[in-house]
């Protein structure tokens, strides 16, 4: 086979474990996707795997143990509450399945590590579930940002509007507790816009956060904010809700050679005619600047979603192909994540590469002082309606 090759056949046999409401989404989208088969799942809720297990007519398992010792999966989905899935992958890459992790890796990016220094010495693939990255306007952002169009970063901003009702919170008993769900709108809401955004604007060095619950009757946060540093002297901002509704998500990466500026689905790029720098000292005007010109983007409105990484994730196993979201990768939102809640914790600027012994200490600390208790309402298991594929 292929050094490149890492599962043989025309299609990578794949199990989902934790089937709720997104690893459900996530079996009734493989249909779209030649290169899978489910072949088995996996839920703690025996009649929630009886439930997906019948309807897709493929063995179900209310142990992950048991469903990675069945040998039906060349690779598995996990699609649990985070703070579980890094003993879940663990296990899974020992026995030699490749794994793809929904976001984020984890709720801490200690265990997150262990995740990926695990799929490097037992030489299988390890992506995370970042279908946003193959947005047709941030697939060109980022292929701008890697072709060099933005120069050294100097400033950048992020705003990232996720509104959430109380009953969604509700929905779930893990969902927005300190030892369920390990964090907020930034462990759950806005990973897709916080990995965009260092995609884009690269990781910052310091980062000062500031952590508020202010509407909804959660333990961790709704609202989360950052000024940041970068490595090449730049400074960023953002700012993440699940409060705030309406139109308005956007990123700006301003840099010396140009500027990108996403908004609402609108991607507008700026060329400058001369570096910022070179510009600012070689002219000899008082009143001038490099001219800013907006460059049409040729963005081809290619299909996009849960799939399409499902089926890149089946492609590198397959044929090869280059993974768009790697495990490694989702580290980085992850670690600015956790700086953040340090910072806003220690109430000064936390320097990154995150401490990450400190940073366990503090969730250690707010898991064991937590005194929150859930309205008792049943747990719900709802795919959200944006996530399921038309059938074919
Ligand atoms: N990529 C995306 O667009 C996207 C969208 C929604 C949710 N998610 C992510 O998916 C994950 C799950 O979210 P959800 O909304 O589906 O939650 P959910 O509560 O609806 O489903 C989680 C399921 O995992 C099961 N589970 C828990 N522990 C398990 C274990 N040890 N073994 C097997 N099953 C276990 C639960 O019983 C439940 O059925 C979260 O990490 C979330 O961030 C990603």
């Amino acid at each position: 086979m292929d050094a490149r090759k890492r599962v043989k056949g025309p299609q990578v046999r794949l199990g989902v474990i934790g089937v709720g409401g997104m690893g459900a989404g996530h079996c009734s989208t493989m249909h779209k996707v030649p290169e899978v088969r489910l072949t088995a799942v996996c839920d703690i809720s025996e009649s929630t795997a009886k439930t997906i297990g019948k309807k897709y007519s493929v063995p179900c398992f209310t142990s992950h143990q048991e469903l990675i010792r069945s040998k039906l999966c060349d690779a598995v989905l996990i699609a649990t509450p985070h703070p579980v899935r890094p003993d879940i992958a663990i296990d899974a890459m020992n026995a030699r399945l490749h794994v793809l992790s929904e976001k984020p890796l984890s709720e801490r990016v200690l265990t997150a590590d262990k995740m990926v220094k695990t799929a490097g010495r037992k030489g299988v693939a390890l992506a995370v579930m970042f279908q946003r990255r193959m947005e047709p306007p941030f697939a060109k952002a980022i292929e701008l940002v890697k072709s060099g169009a933005i120069g050294t970063v100097w400033r950048t901003t992020m705003i990232s509007p996720e509104y959430r009702t109380q009953a969604y919170y509700d929905s779930g008993n893990w969902r927005a507790t300190w030892s369920g769900e390990g964090g907020g709108v930034m462990m759950n809401q806005s990973p897709h816009v916080l990995d965009l955004f260092v995609q884009l604007g690269g990781m910052p060095s310091e980062v000062t956060g500031r952590c508020e619950t202010r509407l909804h009757k959660i333990e961790v946060e709704d609202v989360a904010e950052a000024m940041l540093r970068y490595p090449g002297g730049g400074t960023g901002y953002f700012y993440c809700s699940t409060n705030e509704l309406g139109p308005g998500q956007m990123i700006e990466i301003f840099g010396t050679h140009g500027k990108l500026c996403y908004r609402d689905k609108q991607l507008k790029y700026y060329r400058f005619s001369e570096s910022v720098p070179e510009f600012t000292f070689n002219t000899k005007a008082v009143w001038s600047s490099p001219e800013c010109k907006e460059e049409m983007l040729d963005i081809p409105a290619t299909e996009w979603g849960h799939y399409s990484i499902i089926q890149n994730f089946c492609r590198h196993l397959l044929h090869g192909d280059r993974l768009v979201s790697p495990g490694e990768e989702g580290l980085q939102s992850l670690e600015l994540a956790n700086a953040v809640w340090l910072s806003a914790h220690l109430g000064k600027p936390v320097k990154l590469p995150l401490n990450r012994r400190a940073y366990e200490k503090f969730l250690a600390g707010k898991r064991a002082e937590s005194t929150f208790v859930k309205a008792a309402a049943p747990d719900q298991r709802v795919t959200d309606p944006s996530h399921i594929a038309p059938p074919q």
